[in-house]
């Protein structure tokens, strides 16, 4: 991974950079299509044998980045892939906050192989590590993180998705006495954030999209955290479709390594628009700015970089007339 993560620098970034043209545009899709193209178009010159492994649906409903897809050149290492071209395609076409590019990666085998359906998550950074446990309740999960971090219950603090279907663990957040951090659209740096001590985030919990979980996990698994989940197939269609790609037993409570099961993995997200981690986008003229984080599984690391990309006026009317034309 130390030698492919710049490579998936260069194929954040490029997803980041197609999307601006419809950041506030109103057009969410048109802002998937653009960055989804961009990103395939990058990976597409990675030297891997790679595959999709979770991602943004199946063949049939989306047309790139499937799961199952093959990228990178199908030489050098094989590599299972995790990909979300958009996490926040509305926040994008709103031009509001909390949007990235995102991609994870493991070597072939090691990064949980399920549909784009919805997962229960619970994550939670160092000092709670091996302490929670998604089959028990929050209030428990609270104390024990309390426990673990020699805090007051009233000093922690859990991040939420801001949905109608969360509103019973924030009630209990707050019948505790413990705060809650609500937050719209994006949930991925919110679950890697409680591994970074500067944030004060002490747990995340939600049920989100099965991908995000994934790439979560990655960046959460880097970072010395802990992160356990479970799917949550609503029709018999979805059951169906964890079945057929190998998971029996559908409700089972997913451990870490069930997620990602190796140390030898990396994560790599640039802003769209600004959140908790990262900067969104800047443009001036000729320049784009992007920035980026990169965390190593095996080091440790969580890399911060700021990149000046230079383009001229033409090209960067082009790019959204192109996208318009396609
Ligand atoms: P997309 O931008 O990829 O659609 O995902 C945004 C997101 O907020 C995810 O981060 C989260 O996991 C999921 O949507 C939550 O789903 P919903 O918006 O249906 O509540």
């Amino acid at each position: 991974m130390n030698q492919l993560i710049y490579d998936f620098l260069r194929v954040t970034e490029s997803a980041a950079i197609a999307s601006l043209p419809w950041v506030g545009s109103g057009n969410k899709v048109e802002a998937d299509r653009a960055a989804t193209n961009s990103m395939r178009a990058m990976l597409s010159q990675v030297e891997m044998d790679g595959i999709v492994v979770i991602g943004e649906g199946e063949i049939d409903e989306a047309p790139m980045l499937y799961i199952g897809e093959k990228v990178g050149t199908g030489t050098g290492k094989q590599i299972d892939i995790a990909v979300d071209p958009i996490d926040g395609t509305t926040s994008t076409s709103k031009g509001q906050n909390d949007a990235i590019a995102v991609i994870a990666a493991a070597p072939k085998g090691t990064l949980l192989h399920a549909p784009d359906m919805y997962m229960e998550k619970i994550a939670t950074g160092p000092k709670a590590a091996g302490k929670i446990d998604i089959t028990a309740s929050l209030e428990e999960n609270l104390y024990a993180v309390a426990n673990a971090t020699g805090k007051d219950i009233h000093e922690l603090t859990v991040l939420i998705q801001d949905r109608e279907r969360h509103q019973h663990w924030i009630d209990t957040v707050r019948e505790l006495g413990a705060k809650t951090y609500l937050f719209e659209d994006g949930d991925v740096i919110p679950a890697i954030s409680t591994c970074i001590e500067s944030i004060q985030a002490d747990l995340f919990i939600g049920i989100g999209g099965a991908p995000e979980g994934v790439l979560a996990a990655v960046g959460i698994k880097s970072l010395g955290g802990d992160m356990q989940a479970r799917l949550l197939p609503r029709t018999e269609e979805e059951f169906e479709r964890c079945r057929s790609m190998g998971i029996q037993d559908v409700n089972k409570p997913l451990s870490h390594d069930n997620l990602v099961a190796t140390n030898d993995c990396a994560f790599i997200a640039t802003g769209i628009t600004s959140n908790m981690l990262l900067n969104g986008i800047k443009r001036e003229q000729n320049k784009i700015t992007t920035h980026s984080i990169m965390i190593n599984g095996n080091d440790k690391n969580l890399r911060c970089t700021e990149t000046v990309h230079l383009i001229n006026e033409e090209e960067y009317k082009k790019m959204r007339v192109l996208i318009t034309n396609s």
